[in-house]
């Protein structure tokens, strides 16, 4: 098993009763998931992902990580929300949050079309000089403004340096099958295209193409991701609470936001955990967080964070709770020295390893936090290695769909999503918003 749930740490805020008296609606949303009968059921393809996924288009994925490896030194990933997340997040796990300047044999990695910042923009295309560029556009609508801005912005670049046919060797896009203006241009233009399939939703794709083929540039093993994944599906399939921990972690979530605790913070204690807590983020705010229902979902590295939130945390106001990823083995190893002179007092950690004292800082913060008035959810997690994070993957994404569906909303759809655009498109005089554009208007003269 490569996540346990421990819950001695919430135990004194929700009685194992409370948890067991769920079991009936769980098995009710469990059956609705799995029967496809409800809400958002034409995007469930997640589910049996890790298993049916397109065997073809997998090969392919690795072959052209091999080519992009072999034809470039910086590889720019082109995506929003969904369309970028799942990768960086699962790059800086396993690899590190400081990938593109550790010593290695793949290129640097950059994540464009996430915002809209000129600085930022023309920060990325100076680290892109005298260097070979290739580029992935991943957008499953293919309309996205963002990442079609810098799509448009990053083309120049490549037509400018390698002229269009060396451009069309470098650009590698993701989108619809068959829909959108992404695809008709891939199509029109000859890029080799990969497909985000019809029913996984975009903070659900993170295993199709739009993340598989950045994690395969970064060397990171897909067969061990997909198989970590593929183990969540098969042992989180039951729905009695006492086996699955999965649906545990949606009960409890449930039952905590109903004794008033509307926000949790998703607690890591290594810095490679930052851009999983935004991946995860981006999980629970979209997909709960709808008709004035949902946990807002917040994240924390500690111990950093202990020097800036953990006096808000520890003290502030008590509609809070904590779900705490507690990594079993890291891998890593950096004992304290020893010095004679002690000035500074450490001795009594010289000898010992950093990973132990950070195990000693969540102990210590953990029964701070619970004798603090703030449930702690535990999720240990084996390893820091593809398998593992392939379940971990997965297993959020089940906790997800059933917490969603426990919350009674849509966890598939988005509307909210659409209310800015609207409101960008009229201001920035988008035709077919001139209506908007005018209410607008007469808005900010006011
Ligand atoms: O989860 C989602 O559906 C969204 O976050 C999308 O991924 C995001 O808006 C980007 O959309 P697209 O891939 O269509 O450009």
């Amino acid at each position: 098993m490569s996540i346990r749930l421990i819950e001695n740490y919430v135990a004194p805020f929700v009685r194992e009763a409370e948890v067991l008296q769920m079991q009936p609606t769980v098995t009710a949303v469990h059956d609705m998931l799995h029967a496809k009968t409800g809400p958002g059921k034409d995007f469930l393809g997640w589910i049996d992902l890790p298993r049916d996924y397109d065997k073809e288009e997998f090969v392919r994925i690795k072959a052209a990580a091999e080519r992009i490896k072999k034809s470039c030194d910086v590889f720019i990933v082109i995506g929003i929300g969904g369309s970028y997340l799942g990768a960086r997040a699962v790059v800086e796990f396993l690899k590190s949050p400081l990938y593109n300047n550790l010593k290695k044999d793949t290129p640097d990695i950059y994540f464009s079309g996430c915002n809209i910042s000129a600085s930022n923009m023309q920060e990325l295309l100076s680290i892109c000089e005298g260097r070979d560029v290739c580029i992935n556009v991943i957008s499953k609508s293919g309309t996205t403004t963002e990442p079609a801005v810098a799509f448009r912005i990053f083309r120049e670049m490549l037509e400018k340096k390698y002229g269009a046919e060396g451009a069309r060797e470098r650009i590698f896009v993701t989108t619809d099958r068959a829909r959108g203006t992404l695809k008709s241009f891939a199509d029109q233009a000859g890029f080799e295209t990969f497909v985000v399939p019809d029913d996984v939703g975009g903070r659900f794709s993170v295993l199709t193409a739009v993340g598989l083929l950045p994690i395969a540039v970064s060397g990171i093993d897909l067969d061990e991701l997909m198989g970590g994944a593929d183990a969540a599906r098969v042992a989180l399939a039951d729905p009695d609470l006492t086996k699955n921990d999965c649906y545990k972690y949606a009960a409890l979530r449930n039952i905590l936001l109903r004794k008033g605790k509307t926000t949790e913070i998703l607690v890591g204690y290594e810095p490679f955990m930052q851009m999983f807590s935004e991946w995860w983020k981006q999980l629970y705010g979209e997909s709960e967080g709808k008709d004035g229902k949902g946990i807002f979902p917040a994240s924390v590295i500690f111990s950093t964070d202990l020097h800036s939130l953990g006096q808000y945390v520890q003290d502030g106001m008590r509609n809070l709770f904590e779900t705490v990823i507690s990594i079993k083995d890291t891998g890593a190893s950096q004992p304290v020295p020893f010095d004679p002179a002690n000035i500074d007092g450490l001795n009594f950690l010289a000898g010992k390893d950093l990973t132990y004292v950070n195990g000693m800082a969540m102990q210590g913060t953990l029964f701070a936090h619970v004798d603090g008035g703030v449930p702690n959810i535990v999720l240990e997690l084996g390893s820091r290695t593809a398998h593992a994070l392939g379940y971990m993957i997965y297993f959020f994404e089940k906790a997800c769909a059933i917490s969603g569906y426990l919350l009674g909303v849509n966890p598939f759809d988005q509307p909210g999503v659409e209310a800015y655009k609207k409101n960008m498109f009229a201001l920035l005089g988008k035709p077919g918003y001139e209506t908007e554009k005018a209410a607008l208007e007469a808005r900010l003269a006011e």
